[in-house]
């Protein structure tokens, strides 16, 4: 079932081409986040009745469908946005909070598809960290709470090396520890398919925890030089102190805690000796391989292309008297 779900909802998802499964209301909240926006699009047109989340008014979702707005801290906000919903697409808030499940459970949602996080797996429960810790607390409330549940544990979304776009348009540079450090990056259109399947088709992914990696591993050096082939430009990959890249890690805006930058670097340190695993999850449940980096940096190359420099336009003198200002 999930395998021919995958192909038909997959990339050339066809408006109204119904799953030919039973469901009902939906609501997807972070609507206008990297994965909740490709949930958006794959799930427009093939629900009754489709809800979308979003956080501030000034934010536009990707598609027409029904907008409340609401905060993850907010809960009168959030029983609003699940008043009536059957099934939900819920991100991990900052603050994991039982009360936005039990919120959940009295509005009549019967089923979660958590975006959670393969740290969940692969962290040992007695070991301390933050980003882990989050994750789990929040698989254990969906279960609290009585609710279905289907768990996406994403190992490395591809979008991180968003992340390094300024450093790439400004000096064609990516500066970080460790270049030979391993990653399966997966692509975050593939977590919003598997989202997508998993609230079509309740199911068979229902009470599952699944483990989505990218296709292969790839060292950041490769990944950097597939941005480069991408965006058309040749980008060094610099390597610096481990030090120095916990340091710039807890700084400026979208600072991590400096015990998160001390285990992301020590991360990437292990993952220089040892090479991820990939998980046959994504493949088992969308019946199609996963992304290749390769076609995401394609799909982002812009991002990472210096601005252009305006050049000046040639054409007929501007009339004397005026002044030309459109460059
Ligand atoms: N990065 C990784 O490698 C990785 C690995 C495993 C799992 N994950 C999971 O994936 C998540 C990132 O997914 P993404 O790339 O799609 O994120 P994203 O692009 O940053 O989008 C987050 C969405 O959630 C909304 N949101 C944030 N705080 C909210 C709140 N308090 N109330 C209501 N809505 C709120 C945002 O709304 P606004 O537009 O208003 O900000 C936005 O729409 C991580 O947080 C983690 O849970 C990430």
């Amino acid at each position: 079932m999930a395998r021919s779900l995958g192909r038909r909802i997959g990339p050339g998802l066809r408006p109204g081409a119904r799953a030919g499964v039973s469901v009902d209301a939906c609501l997807v909240t972070g609507a206008t986040g990297g994965i909740g926006r490709g949930v958006a699009l794959r799930l427009a047109g093939q629900v009754p009745r489709l809800r979308l989340l979003v956080r501030g008014s000034s934010s536009s979702p990707p598609v027409d469908a029904e907008v409340v707005q609401g905060d993850f801290d907010d809960l009168p906000s959030m029983a609003r946005a699940f008043a009536g919903m059957r099934t939900v697409f819920l991100y991990t808030p900052v603050r994991p909070d039982a009360r936005l499940l039990q919120t959940a459970a009295e509005q009549g949602v019967r089923h979660v598809v958590l975006l959670s996080s393969a740290s969940v797996a692969k962290v040992a429960p007695g070991e301390r960290n933050p980003v882990a810790e989050r994750h789990r607390a929040m698989e254990r409330y969906v279960r609290d709470a009585g609710l279905g549940s289907t768990c996406l544990r994403p190992d490395t979304l591809a979008s991180n090396c968003l992340s390094w776009a300024e450093e790439i348009r400004t000096h064609r540079r990516v500066s970080v520890p460790y270049p030979s450090s391993l990653r399966n990056p997966i692509h975050e259109d593939d977590v919003a398919l598997i989202a997508a399947l998993a609230m079509l088709d309740g199911d068979s992914l229902r009470s599952r925890s699944l483990l989505l990696t990218g296709p292969a591993p790839l060292s950041i050096r490769d990944q950097v030089a597939a941005i480069g082939r991408a965006s058309g430009q040749a980008i060094e990959c610099r390597e610096i102190a481990a030090q120095d890249a916990i340091d710039r890690m807890a700084q400026g805006p979208g600072a991590l805690a400096l015990d998160v930058a001390r285990r992301l670097v020590a991360y990437m340190e292990k993952t220089t000796r040892e090479v991820p695993a990939v998980a046959s999850d994504f493949f088992e449940a969308a019946g199609q391989a996963p992304k290749a980096f390769s076609e995401w940096a394609a799909e982002h190359a812009e991002a990472f292309r210096p601005p252009k420099v305006p050049t000046l336009a040639v054409g007929p003198a501007p009339a004397p008297g005026t002044f030309h200002s459109e460059i």
